[in-house]
């Protein structure tokens, strides 16, 4: 009897010690916003395990993952049946999905992966519907360091009232395996997710639709982020989905602009060109380290609309160290003057402008900074 108490006692010691390790662990995932790189705009469904290691021995040897990212996540289409234990197993393009995990992070890169709450993802795969503690299991026995948990065929299942705790219920069963794994909430933004995100577990979210290869949408996307600056922080961050930059015919200007854009508003940099055919100035643009810096700054303040004058913008981020990033954007038809005045920046009447992109120092500036930028283009500056 004595030993049966003795023995229930330290198993509850043991799991509330879990309990605080994991939480601990938990706490310190994404304390700067996501780095990575995602199979779906690049693959969409046709994606291998072949595919997915290329990509991460790419990332070793092109410099992204010297450049911060890290994360290298298999979206939609990996699944395949469920066993006769309900045991979700992947399809024949993933013969071993324990093995995908150990080859990414023998390369010390981290392992994400894709479901829904639904019974069916978007692509019509096998959701977690039902069986959300068993994949969550599953999951910790592959290795897999970050869950994207899509909507698509939940709201069959749910109510929109139900949304908070269909997404409680996934981040519950993935803190009980005890391994760390980041959660990346994706509901198109419905329900105000921002509003929310965080107090289900959420360390992402997305807070739109999907992006098309336009630079319409991207913009459209990306310059709506505007008034959700309050909401991010570190651990919990506005996803406004991942960068195109090496997919589709956009220019290295509007490349330059997605990318200004994500990280002035401390945006998750989930690249999903295929790395194994990208082109050196893509490349450069996807690990330019001082635009990189600023969406990396430790403070994860997220930046927000300074100015709009028609299609020219300038938007502003507070840096740790007391200077500021700011973006200079012509979304107009023609290259135009762009003006950010300090006293709009809140600096001083002279301030000392570096030019980011280029990375070279600018003199000293009186009152306002004036640049000619190309169509479609950015400026991108600190001003200190
Ligand atoms: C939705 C998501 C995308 C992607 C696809 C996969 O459209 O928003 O990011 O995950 O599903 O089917």
């Amino acid at each position: 009897m004595k030993t049966k108490v003795w023995l229930s006692l330290s198993l509850a010691l043991f799991s509330v010690l879990l309990g605080h390790c994991t939480a601990a662990e938990q706490a310190q995932i994404a304390l700067t916003p996501p780095m990575g790189w995602n199979t779906w705009y690049g693959f969409f469904c046709k994606v291998t395990d072949a595919d997915v290691r290329a990509q991460a021995d790419e990332m070793v040897k092109n410099g992204m993952k010297a450049a911060g990212y890290e994360y290298v996540n298999l979206d939609d289409c990996w699944q395949g049946q469920r066993d006769s234990n309900g045991a979700i197993r992947a399809n024949k393009n993933f013969p071993d999905m324990k093995a995908l995990g150990d080859y990414i992070h023998s390369k010390r890169l981290k392992f994400g992966i894709y479901t829904s709450p639904g019974p069916k993802t978007c692509a019509e795969y096998e959701g977690s519907y039902q069986h959300e503690e068993q994949d969550a299991r599953t999951y910790a026995e592959w290795g897999v360091d970050f869950v994207k948990y899509d909507w698509c065929s939940a709201d069959n299942v749910y109510k929109a009232s139900e949304m908070v705790s269909a997404y409680s219920k996934m981040h519950d069963a993935l803190v009980q395996t005890g391994r760390p794994m980041l959660f990346s909430l994706c509901q198109y933004g419905l329900e105000h997710v921002w509003t929310w995100g965080s107090s289900v577990g959420g360390n992402m979210w997305r807070t739109t639709g999907d992006l098309k290869f336009t630079y319409d949408r991207i913009t459209l996307v990306g310059f709506q982020q505007d008034g959700l600056e309050r909401f991010a922080g570190p651990g919990h961050w506005n996803d406004p989905d991942i960068l195109l930059p090496g997919i589709g015919k956009m220019t290295d200007d509007e490349n330059r602009s997605q990318m200004s854009l994500w990280c002035l508003i401390a945006a998750p940099l989930i690249a999903a060109a295929d790395l194994r055919t990208v082109s050196p100035s893509t490349l450069a643009i996807l690990t330019n380290p001082e635009v990189i810096a600023v969406d990396q700054d430790r403070l994860g303040l997220q930046g927000h609309r300074v100015t709009a004058q028609g299609p020219l913008e300038v938007w502003a981020k507070q840096l740790s160290d007391g200077s500021k990033a700011v973006g200079l954007f012509n979304r107009g038809e023609g290259s135009m003057p762009i003006t950010a005045y300090f006293k709009d920046l809140g600096v001083g009447e002279t301030a000392v402008v570096r030019d980011l992109w280029n990375r070279k120092d600018l003199e000293t500036f009186k009152e306002a900074f004036t640049a000619e930028v190309p169509t479609h283009g950015v400026i991108m500056i600190r001003v200190k």
